[in-house]
C-alpha cells in the first residue's frame, strides 16, 4: 500500500504520520511525506520517505500521482492569513494546492481514497477562511473520489510557533468548554462541533476512517465521502 501525506510537517500532518507508522507495524506500506525542505526534521521517523515537492509547479501534481498511484492520500495543508500575507497567497495554500492534488488523483489514480483536513463551519462558509475550506470541500465532493473529510474546531497541539488564539484556546477555553459540554450536553453534537480537540485525536479518527473506511455521515452529493465532525471526531 502506498500512502502520501501533504502537509506532513504540520501539527495534524505529523500526527497523521505517527498514526500511519503505528498502523504499519509489519512495515509493508510505503509512507511518503511531501515536504518543502528535505531534512527539516519535522517529519516523524519510522520508515517514512520524505519527498521534496514543489507545490508551485503545476505539472508536479500529475507527475507525482501518476508515478506512485497511491492507495491513500492525506491532505493536511494549511496556512494563516498572517503567514501568507495576502488573501490570494492564503487561498493558494488552503485551496489551490489541495485542488491540484484532487484533480491529479481524479485523472491519474481515481481509486485513491482521500483524507482531507477541513474545518468546522466549512459546510456554511463565510469569511476568507471558511469560504476557502468550503470551496475545497466542494471540489472534493464533485471529484467523486472516495474518502473522509474531518471538520475539527480549534486544534490543541504542542506547536512551537506562537498563535494567540490557539494558546488562549488551549489554556482557558478548552478546559472550560469541554467540562461544560461533557457535564451538561454529552450528546449534543451542535456543541461538540465547536469543542477544541487534540491534533492527535483528529489524526487518529481520520486515519482509521480512511484506512478502515469507518462510518460517518455520507456526503449528499458524493456518498463515497464520509464527513466527521463534532462527537464523531472524539470517538
Ligand atoms: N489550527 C486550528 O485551530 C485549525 C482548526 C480547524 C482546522 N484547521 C485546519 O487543519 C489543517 C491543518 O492545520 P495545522 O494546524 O496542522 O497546520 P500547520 O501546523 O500550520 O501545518 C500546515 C502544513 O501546510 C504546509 N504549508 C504551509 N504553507 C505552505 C506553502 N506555502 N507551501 C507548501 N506547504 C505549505 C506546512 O509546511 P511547512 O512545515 O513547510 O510550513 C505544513 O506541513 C489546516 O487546513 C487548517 O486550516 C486548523
Amino acid at each position: 500500500m502506498v500512502i502520501i501525506v501533504a502537509g506532513a510537517t504540520g501539527e495534524v500532518g505529523k500526527e497523521i504520520i505517527k498514526q500511519l507508522v503505528a498502523w504499519n507495524n509489519a512495515q509493508t506500506w510505503t509512507i511518503i511525506a511531501l515536504v518543502r525542505t528535505e531534512g527539516s526534521k519535522k517529519v516523524p521517523t519510522g520508515g517514512v520517505q520524505e519527498i521534496r515537492f514543489d507545490f508551485d509547479r503545476p505539472e508536479a501534481y500529475e507527475q507525482l500521482i501518476a508515478h506512485y498511484r497511491p492507495n491513500i492520500f492525506f491532505c493536511a495543508l494549511g496556512t494563516t492569513l498572517k503567514k501568507a500575507k495576502s488573501a490570494g497567497a492564503f487561498k493558494r495554500v488552503d485551496r489551490d494546492y489541495p485542488a491540484q492534488f484532487i484533480h491529479a488523483l481524479c485523472k491519474c489514480s481515481p481509486g485513491t481514497r482521500v483524507g482531507l483536513v477541513s474545518s468546522v463551519g466549512a459546510d456554511r462558509g463565510g469569511g476568507l477562511y471558511l469560504t476557502t475550506k468550503k470551496e475545497v470541500e466542494e471540489i472534493f465532493f464533485k471529484s467523486h473520489l472516495a474518502g473522509t473529510v474531518v471538520r475539527p474546531s480549534l486544534l490543541l497541539s504542542h506547536r512551537e510557533e506562537f498563535r494567540l488564539g490557539e494558546k488562549l484556546g488551549a489554556e482557558i477555553i478548552a478546559p472550560a468548554y469541554l467540562l461544560f459540554v461533557r457535564t451538561f450536553f454529552p450528546n449534543w453534537n451542535a456543541l461538540w462541533k465547536f469543542a477544541p480537540i487534540e491534533t492527535r485525536q483528529v489524526a487518529a479518527t481520520l486515519v482509521s476512517s480512511v484506512i478502515g473506511l469507518g462510518s460517518g455521515e455520507p456526503q449528499k452529493e458524493n456518498p463515497k465521502v464520509q464527513i466527521l465532525e463534532g462527537l464523531a471526531l472524539f470517538k
